[in-house]
């Protein structure tokens, strides 16, 4: 009995030998990567942004939805945005080329948080002293623009 005490007792003492050397460790590891607060991908083409859209599918251009896109785009967006130049907000012809489609779709139906946690959103707006409004878009509404986006150069 008094044996399997003392091999206990050096068990934890070996134990609480090893503990700062595995804590001291990972605090270099975490200096080391210097990881940011919200850990995102710095590349536009692998940012998929923040909000409700997590995965799009694209097929082939579906006109029919790009027109729709279009009409919405026309009616809601162009007060703010130009495709070709700058206006209060960003030029947005091409954008599909150069931002994932949840990125795009992220920040029509979640301006606030897209300007807030997202870095690149958080840019925009230090560049363009304007935010972006949300303007209730439905999830279907902000899919038609995506695809009038990717028809746009
Ligand atoms: C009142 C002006 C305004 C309206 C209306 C508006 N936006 Fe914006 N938008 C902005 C501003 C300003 C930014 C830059 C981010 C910020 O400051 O909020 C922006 C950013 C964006 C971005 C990110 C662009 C990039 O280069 O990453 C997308 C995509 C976008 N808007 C799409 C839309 C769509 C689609 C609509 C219509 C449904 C729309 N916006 C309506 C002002 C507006």
């Amino acid at each position: 009995m008094k044996k399997l005490g003392l091999l206990f007792l050096a068990m934890v003492m070996l134990c609480a030998c090893q503990k700062p050397e595995n804590a001291t460790v990972k605090n270099t590891e975490s200096k080391n990567t210097d990881v940011p607060k919200q850990s995102q991908p710095t590349s536009p083409q692998l940012d998929k942004g923040v909000g409700p859209i997590k995965e799009v599918k694209l097929d082939p251009i579906d006109k029919k939805l790009a027109k729709t896109g279009k009409l919405i785009f026309e009616g809601k967006c162009m007060a703010c945005h130009k495709l070709d130049k700058k206006f209060s907000g960003p030029p947005l012809g091409g954008i599909a080329g150069k931002k994932t489609p949840e990125y795009i779709m992220n920040f029509i139906l979640n301006p606030e948080g897209m300007t807030k946690d997202n870095l690149s959103g958080q840019a925009l707006l230090e560049q363009y002293l304007t935010a972006m409004p949300n303007l209730q878009l439905k999830t279907d509404d902000a899919r038609a623009i995506l695809e009038y986006l990717r028809t746009t150069k």
